[in-house]
């Protein structure tokens, strides 16, 4: 019997593509002398696509008449045109849990060095300024006593929640539902969250939902001594207002590791000292993103062999 084809419309980590080959007729246009911009005729048989952050619309879907899966490539799927699968029968994957504990550790680093500094300190000593400016200036925020809105309590917000918690802060959340069982208090709206709190943790999902819900009106409400950290979509928030409200002193301070046009930062974003700017590295360990790749498979090999996913999106 002939081997179902799959197509990774861009390059994977070796656990990926050597997963793939093993099990699958894999099809890489990325190798084409065009980049892959145009799918050949010879993918149409494809019944499932690998995909890394490509853009999967209806129109890309319509190019296999075949396709039955979709396996993405990260726990966020906002790349990923879901309802256009779903109303052509097609099955999305996405890879959680086994990046659940990363992306909440380097959560809670970014947050520590947001408050207290930490990117600028070192570069002050980079920078030679320790031995002829003295020390560097006393950070005007500490951790302590800080209290946490968490927006999107899910499986990452509940591992920053508890890790806040170890580190003696409050928490808060805002959702688009209490939780049963979780006694941290709920703010039906995310306004009353930026109220209470004096730092906002973003753990929301992309998309259009989600789109901005970080405006003007939010950043006042956090107030000057109010930090946002960002680990879940750079769309979530506006990033003009946010440039604005670190500018002015409307919040002290932010710390990004997402952003709304990746790999694009904004120049106004660069220049601002009270900003702290990652490269999307939530997740970005080598055996994190091995267990995200080695997902990405088995959900294939699990769809083509027993007709199940193991981990299909939540809709
Ligand atoms: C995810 O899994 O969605 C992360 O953002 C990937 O880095």
């Amino acid at each position: 019997m002939s081997k179902p084809e799959i197509l990774m419309p861009k390059a994977m980590r070796d656990i990926v593509l050597n997963g793939l080959e093993a099990r699958f007729t894999l099809h890489k246009p990325y190798e084409a002398a065009d980049g892959g911009e145009a799918i050949s005729a010879s993918s149409a048989g494809v019944r499932g696509l690998a995909v890394l952050g490509t853009r999967i619309d209806a129109a890309y879907l319509d190019k296999f008449p075949y396709l039955e899966i979709v396996s993405n490539f990260g726990v966020g799927y906002d790349n990923i045109d879901a309802e256009a699968c779903g109303a052509r029968g097609i099955m999305v994957t996405n890879t959680p849990d086994v990046l659940t504990e990363e992306v909440a550790d380097t959560a809670i680093g970014l947050l520590i060095m947001t408050v207290r500094e930490l990117s600028a300190a070192e570069r002050w000593l980079r920078d030679g300024n320790w031995s002829g400016k003295g020390p560097f200036p006393l950070t005007k925020a500490s951790l302590k006593d800080r209290t946490l809105g968490i927006v999107g309590l899910g499986r990452i917000g509940k591992a920053i929640a508890s890790r806040a918690e170890a580190f003696g802060l409050k928490v808060h959340y805002h959702g688009r539902n209490q939780q049963a069982g979780v006694t941290y208090p709920y703010h039906a709206t995310l306004k009353g969250l930026a109220e209470t709190v004096d730092t906002l943790m973003l753990v929301a999902p992309g998309g259009d939902e989600t789109r901005h819900m970080i405006n003007a009106e939010i950043l006042k409400a956090l107030g000057p001594t109010g930090i946002l950290i960002n680990i879940g979509r750079g769309t979530v928030v506006d990033e003009l207002a946010l440039i604005d409200a670190l500018s002015n002193g409307t919040i002290h301070a932010a710390g990004l590791d997402v952003f709304e046009n990746e790999p694009h930062v904004p120049e106004a974003l660069m220049a601002l000292p009270n900003a702290v700017l990652l490269p999307h590295v939530g997740s970005a360990s080598v055996s994190t993103r091995d267990a995200m790749g080695q997902l990405v498979v088995d959900n294939l090999v699990s769809w083509f062999e027993t007709g199940k996913a193991i981990t299909p999106v939540a809709e």
